[in-house]
């Protein structure tokens, strides 16, 4: 009730002062029985028609992403890997589903090591069969369906199978993302990008430039893929001859062979994990915990913010932009130091969100910008371990659905970088996800890092898909986002921007990030007619008199937001990507 009032009064403020930005600005979509929102609008004309139809949020879920596998594949697939958080109306009970890429019974702390112990580099590794995770998608899509579902799944597969062999036309974007990894390769070095011969014919011209925007696309295996899980179920992906060309592709990849074997791929299991839950102004904020690191970043930064009142702040504004980037700074200093596959490693969730721990950090924060934070001793902190502070971007999707019945679906899926490690199997390209793994075993001082490489063990994440629920215990936000290590803040801000500043879900989307991964606070360069009111760079002086080191840069968010009101949805998509709102 609180909140509906503060809203109430705030979305009066926004709309008299932003008049002039916001008819400019996307606008958010209201529908009154169901939604979906995704990154791309022919997945969510495929979950939408799923809706209408009576299936289910999971049912949707299953359409939207065997489109997207098609559409953006620079994004997610049956490759890659997702996280799910799952409110289950029926029994008001909220689970998150882990279907992480894992690394194989083979894969050893050294993997990203060459013979003198140094790192054999990124580029490197992500273009290489060592980085590719047993994937986890098609067994996810099936627990979701024997669980969740109630239409057929050759009926949820068949929007995606229909535009894979009836053909679609390409993006701007998925042709753009082609010419930046080819323009990557100027040498034409054949162990780099687009090293593999069907993924190269399949994305560029004879010509072997990237295929133009609008080029109509076709991927009959991918077709004949769906179709077979549709009959045999994930079997068909997991046994039988896609696994065995899986496993193929990697250990005959044509940069640095893998090491994946049949029985990787056959043992893959989902794991279905309790949700890591926040208060945050009476609201409870939930997501995914270990191996994501995104429940607990986003819990700490917004149980951070808790302690200051960020009302009588305007959202770009220098005193907002500097709370929230020591938040940040402090959040990122613990998941570096403390999170990672907690199958494999102790973890101290419940101490890193604990309440008094987090007042305690808010305590750090003064007048001008901490400087590089360090990790905080949480209560149930395990001790010794070094830290792991690599970033990552690129290759991610978010997808947030609400049924008719109340059931709420927020879920972050992947491939890790732009097109995985860009190899291409049955139509699908294999990922790059063990890249979020430490390249190190120890730190300098030659501690173990939590999330070093180990077998069976799930690269640390940031993805962060997250439902939030009003005073009462109703969903009342689905939210998160794609972008690397970014995607902490970038969700962190959309539930602030919701909370504390009464925005709805597009203009959440909209307004200009900042934020700090406990380094360069960054600022986003404004996009005119995706990004305002205002200018996160008009901010840079005033952080910059605070002490901040400060960057400012493209932030691509890809939000997928819904607001769950009274009288049914409010939806807002990420126009930085090509992000779409649908339902009725
Ligand atoms: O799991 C992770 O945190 C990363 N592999 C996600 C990568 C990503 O979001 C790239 N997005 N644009």
């Amino acid at each position: 009730m609180k909140w509906k009032a503060l809203t109430a009064s705030v979305c009066l403020a926004t709309a008299l002062y932003s008049t002039a930005w916001a008819q400019d600005l996307p606008q958010a979509v209201s529908t009154e029985r169901e939604m979906v929102v995704t990154a791309n609008p022919l997945a969510t004309a495929a979950g939408a028609k799923v809706l209408n139809n009576g299936g289910t949020a999971a049912d949707a879920m299953i359409a939207v992403q065997t489109v997207l596998g098609l559409v953006e594949p620079q994004s997610s697939g049956l490759g890659g890997g997702a996280f799910i958080v799952y409110y289950d109306a029926e029994t008001g009970t909220t689970t998150t589903i882990d279907a992480r890429e894992k690394a194989p019974a083979a894969a050893t702390e050294d993997r990203f090591l060459d013979d003198g112990g140094n790192s054999i580099g990124f580029s490197n590794a992500w273009q290489s069969g060592l980085s590719v995770g047993v994937p986890g998608v098609p067994r996810m899509m099936e627990l979701m369906h024997e669980r969740y579902g109630r239409l057929p799944m050759d009926r949820l597969i068949a929007p995606a199978i229909r535009l894979a062999r009836g053909g679609f036309e390409l993006t701007e974007r998925t042709s753009s993302q082609v010419a930046g990894l080819l323009a990557r390769n100027v040498a034409g070095e054949p162990r780099l990008f687009f090293r593999d011969p069907t993924a190269f014919a399949y994305f560029t011209t004879p010509d072997g430039e990237a295929k133009p925007a609008g080029t109509l696309m076709r991927n009959r295996p991918y077709a004949e893929t769906l179709a077979s899980l549709a009959r045999q179920g994930a079997d068909a992906f997991y046994t039988g001859p896609i696994a065995a060309d899986i496993v193929a592709a990697v250990t005959g990849d044509l940069n640095i062979p893998g090491d994946m074997a049949l029985a990787d791929l056959a043992g893959y299991q989902v794991i279905e994990r309790a949700p890591v839950c926040v208060d945050y102004r009476g609201h409870e904020v939930c997501g995914m915990g270990p191996p994501s690191s995104g429940g607990i970043a986003v819990g700490q930064m917004l149980g951070i913010l808790q302690s200051f009142d960020l009302s009588g702040f305007e959202r770009v504004s220098v005193e907002a932009a500097h709370l929230f980037a020591q938040a940040g700074r402090l959040a990122f200093a613990d998941r570096n130091f403390y999170v990672a596959d907690s199958d494999f490693v102790p973890v101290p969730v419940a101490g890193l969100i604990d309440d008094d721990y987090l007042a305690s950090r808010a305590a750090l924060i003064g007048p001008t910008d901490m400087g590089t934070a360090s990790p905080g001793d949480p209560p149930g902190a395990f001790g010794a371990a070094g830290p792991d502070p690599t970033i990552k971007s690129s290759g991610t999707s978010h997808v947030s659905i609400v049924d008719r019945d109340g059931n709420a679906l927020s879920m972050t899926t992947t491939v890790e970088s732009s097109f995985g490690n860009g190899v291409m199997v049955h139509g699908f390209l294999l990922n790059n996800e063990l890249t979020d793994f430490s390249f190190s075993p120890t730190d300098s001082a030659g501690n173990p890092v939590a999330n070093r490489v180990e077998a069976g063990k799930r690269p640390r994440s940031s993805m962060s898909p997250s439902i939030v629920f009003d005073d009462g215990g109703k969903v009342e936000i689905v939210t998160g986002s794609p972008g690397g290590s970014r995607i902490i803040g970038y969700t962190a801000q959309s539930i602030m921007n919701m909370i504390d500043f009464g925005l709805d879900p597009q203009e959440a989307i909209n307004s200009p990030h900042y934020g700090n991964r406990n380094s360069n606070t960054e600022l986003e360069t404004a996009i005119p007619g995706v990004t305002g009111p205002g200018d996160a760079a008009d901010l840079q002086a005033g952080l910059e008199a605070l002490g901040h080191p400060v960057s400012v840069r493209s932030l691509t968010s890809g939000l997928s937001i819904i607001q769950v009101t009274g009288d049914g949805f409010i939806g807002g998509a990420d126009q930085r990507r090509d992000g779409a709102v649908g339902g009725r």
